[in-house]
C-alpha cells in the first residue's frame, strides 16, 4: 500500500504525516507493507528540510523528521499511490483539479480518518504561534491511528 500525504508548503503539516504513519506503522502494525511520502501543491520550499518549528515539536515526540525534503506533486504520483490525503479543503481542490479522473478516488482528507467530531481539516501552522505545532501533531496521531485501522482492513480484505 502506497500513501502520500499532501499539503502546501511540504515543510509543516505531510511531512509531519508522513512520519507520524512510518513510526506508529513500525510499532503497531508491522504485518504490513507501507511505502509513505508527502509533497506540497506549491514550490515555495522545495529542496528544503520540514519548518524548524515542525522538527522541534516532532522531536519532542519521537518522530524524525531530519531526513525529509520538500517536493512539489508530480503528475507521476497520481499512478503511483493508492490513497493520496490533503491536508485541507483547498489543497484537495487543488489535487482535484490535477488529477486525472481515475486517480480521484483515491483523493481524501486525511481527517476523514479521525474520530467522529474531530474537524474536517489540519490548520496550517506556519503563520501562527507553537501551539499551533502541537494541535497539528495531536490532530494527525489521532487521525493516524485511524488509518493504520483502516490499512489493516484493506490488508485482510486484499
Ligand atoms: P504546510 O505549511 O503546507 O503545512 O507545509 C506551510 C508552509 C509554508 C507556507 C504555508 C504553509 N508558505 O506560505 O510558505
Amino acid at each position: 500500500m502506497k500513501i502520500l500525504f499532501v499539503c502546501l508548503g511540504n515543510i509543516c503539516r505531510s511531512p509531519t504525516a508522513e512520519a507520524v504513519l512510518r513510526t506508529m506503522a513500525a510499532r503497531e502494525a508491522p504485518e504490513l507493507t507501507l511505502e509513505v511520502d508527502s509533497a506540497g501543491t506549491a514550490a515555495y520550499h522545495v529542496g528544503e528540510p520540514p519548518d524548524p518549528r515542525t522538527r522541534a515539536a516532532a522531536a519532542r515526540r519521537g518522530y524524525d523528521l531530519e531526513p525529509l525534503r520538500a517536493r512539489v506533486i508530480a503528475s507521476a504520483d497520481f499512478e503511483r499511490f493508492d490513497l493520496i490525503l490533503a491536508m485541507d479543503a483547498q489543497n484537495l481542490r487543488v489535487l482535484r483539479q490535477r488529477a486525472p479522473r481515475a486517480a480521484h478516488e483515491r483523493l481524501r482528507l486525511l481527517l476523514e480518518f479521525a474520530p467522529e467530531g474531530e474537524l474536517r481539516e489540519v490548520p496550517d501552522p506556519y503563520y501562527g504561534g507553537p501551539n499551533g505545532f502541537e494541535h497539528v501533531l495531536d490532530l494527525i496521531e489521532a487521525a493516524v491511528r485511524g488509518l493504520l485501522a483502516h490499512l489493516r482492513q484493506r490488508a485482510r480484505a486484499a
